[in-house]
């Protein structure tokens, strides 16, 4: 549903405590861009690429970098200038270095083990 409508260029920002389900969210969108592989949690790459999807998929989990010289490195800038769609798990902790036109997805536990409630902005 949210895979169908995503564009080249688009900016996703996912945030939401510890285990809150950012990742299994981004498997998700990848499984609806059509992607072939599994996507795993890039937390010691800090990103993943997909190419076989409708759009490339740029996964960054940014929970472990600890400076933005890491984000420099592997020039993640340029990758929000692609014709693909960025996944940025613990985006706020690098909102600084966002681009503005980003969404957010804030993700929060329910009532219930089996509940997550998403905010889209
Ligand atoms: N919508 C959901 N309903 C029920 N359980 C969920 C849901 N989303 C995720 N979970 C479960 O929560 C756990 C953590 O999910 P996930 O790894 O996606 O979180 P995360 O936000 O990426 O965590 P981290 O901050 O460590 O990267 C997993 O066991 C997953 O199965
Ligand atoms: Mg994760």
């Amino acid at each position: 549903m949210l895979a169908a409508e995503l564009e080249a260029g688009d900016v996703i920002a996912l945030t939401g405590d510890l285990g809150a389900g950012k990742t299994t969210l981004a498997k998700a969108i990848a499984k609806g861009l059509g992607v072939e592989e599994t996507l795993t949690s890039p937390t010691f790459t800090i990103l993943q690429e997909y190419e076989s999807g409708r759009l490339p998929l740029y996964h960054f989990d940014v929970y472990r970098v600890h400076s933005e010289e890491e984000l420099f490195e592997i020039g993640m800038e340029d990758y929000f200038y692609r014709s693909g769609v960025c996944l940025i798990e613990w985006a706020d902790l690098i909102e600084d270095l966002l681009p503005e036109n980003r969404r957010t997805i804030k993700i929060s536990r329910g009532e219930n083990e089996s509940e997550r409630i998403c905010e889209i902005s």
